[in-house]
């Protein structure tokens, strides 16, 4: 019997844009075809966070007007992938007895000993938990279970990673999107979502990071055994860099941002002649090495001190398949040669995985967290258990707050006193004039 393909949508509200992807599956495959991209410049959102939302609403509505463009039909429900700054991942631990005998773990065990992992949790106040996600499970001591269902033992213990954000932000969001005159059908957090999009199977089960670089904010994703184990949010991102090109530079944003695309980290790329740009009318020139400095400077206090931290508890060689750069700032020329050498792992740039092929001129790294977002529902709906979701109306209500139990560096040009000069000025910047950063 023919049966209609199913619509899968997914939303990422993010600091620079919104996009928005529609999917087909119909029953003969379990993935999704992408059958549509659209995306538009986002207002109203900074960090992550909604500022002002008549103009977010606004942006939505024009990504979901340009998707469904490119489709020919009208969508009306979406998950939606946000970023937003105080993201917690936290991890807790979880045992119940299978009773005197052994015998075979059935999915009320499962729910059992999520819950008890799950009570394990204090939810500071005005918090929810947006994913808890099963880590590991182990039976009788033996670790390294992937699906515990049907094997015998009379003990089963478990590690689940739970992602606790803001209740206010989360509200926003589903306000936002539902004023747009869509439902929200699911949440996912930027961090999962990117990994989703860009990392492979056998990436994820070796050891990897994902690093999702976007306008506003970095996603961070370590994956261990195939499992997220940790999911944070770093609120740094492309539109630092702009900010500090356009205060060093003393150019509009709009230049600084044209400035910064030109940029390469690639140390056989930096001697560059110079630049000149338009600004105001006028023809200003400008030193390519320099612009690289102030680059550098940020990128460097974002690998070198956050990419760290979030590292930190962890030993690298947890992660034999190295780093995976997506997000805007990703198509930085040199990147992967900076980062490598920052934090001592291998790097390469993602694209989006091949069965979520996007059309032409929307297929790069700048997608990622949109086409994860797809892949998130595909799986999520595969295995329940793989991600609990706290439900859309215990969010949008706030109830979920109560009831949810549920390095070595580049190697520096020379650039003189200049740079030097530079770097202390930047150094100035970020201490003194922090909250506009
Ligand atoms: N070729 C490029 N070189 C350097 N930076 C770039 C390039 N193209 C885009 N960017 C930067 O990438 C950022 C936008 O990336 P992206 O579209 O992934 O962000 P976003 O998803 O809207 O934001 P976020 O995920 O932080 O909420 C901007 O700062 C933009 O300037
Ligand atoms: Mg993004």
């Amino acid at each position: 019997m023919y049966k209609e393909p199913e619509i899968l949508v997914g939303l990422d509200l993010g600091t620079s844009k919104i996009s928005v992807v529609i999917a087909e599956r119909d029953s003969r495959f379990q993935e999704a075809q992408i059958i549509g991209v659209g995306y538009a410049p986002s207002q109203g959102i900074r960090k992550g966070l909604i500022i002002n939302l008549e103009q977010a609403v606004r942006s939505v509505r024009q990504a979901v007007k340009d998707a469904e463009n490119m489709v020919g039909f009208e969508i009306d429900e979406a998950t939606v992938s946000f970023s937003g700054m105080e993201v917690a991942s936290v991890t807790s631990r979880g045992m119940i007895s299978l009773g005197r005998t052994p015998r075979q773990v059935a999915i009320s065990d499962v729910e059992r000993v999520i819950e008890a992992a799950q009570s394990e949790l204090s939810i500071p106040p005005n918090r929810v938990t947006l994913h808890t996600i099963p880590v590991k499970y182990s039976i009788d001591g033996n670790s390294g279970i992937d699906d515990p269902l049907g094997m015998t033992g009379i003990r089963l213990e478990m590690e689940l990673q739970s992602v606790i954000v803001p209740t206010t932000v989360v509200q926003n969001i589903i306000n936002c999107v539902e004023s747009a005159g869509i439902e929200v059908n699911g949440l996912v957090i930027k961090s999962l979502a990117s990994a989703l999009g860009s990392l492979t199977d056998e990436e994820t089960r070796a050891g990897v990071i994902s690093l999702c670089i976007g306008g506003g904010t970095t996603g961070v994703a370590l994956y261990t055994d195939g499992r997220p184990v940790k999911l944070s949010i770093i609120p740094i991102g492309g539109d630092h860099i702009t900010n500090d090109l356009a205060y060093v530079m003393k150019i509009p944003i709009s230049k600084a941002e044209e400035v910064k695309k030109m940029v390469s980290l690639n140390p056989e790329e930096v001697d560059q002649q110079d630049l000149d740009v338009d600004v105001r009318g006028r023809m200003k020139t400008f030193s390519i090495t320099e612009a690289a400095e102030v680059v550098n400077c940020r990128l460097e206090e974002l690998f070198g001190e956050h990419v760290r931290h979030q590292l930190a508890e962890f030993s690298l060689h947890m992660f034999p398949a190295g780093i995976v750069l997506s997000g805007g700032v990703a198509k930085t020329p040199g990147i992967e040669i900076f980062a490598s050498e920052m934090l001592n792992l291998p790097v390469r740039i993602a694209e989006p995985l091949d069965v979520y092929q996007m059309p032409p001129g929307r297929n790069d790294c700048e997608y990622t967290t949109v086409a994860g977002v797809v892949r998130y529902m595909t799986s999520r709906e595969r295995n329940p258990y793989r991600y609990i979701e706290t439900p859309i109306s215990e969010l949008r209500s706030g109830a979920a707050q109560i009831t949810s139990s549920p390095v070595g560096k580049i190697p520096k040009k020379s650039g003189g006193d200049r740079t030097e000069g530079i770097r202390g000025f930047m150094d100035y910047l970020k201490k003194s004039v922090k909250e506009l950063f």
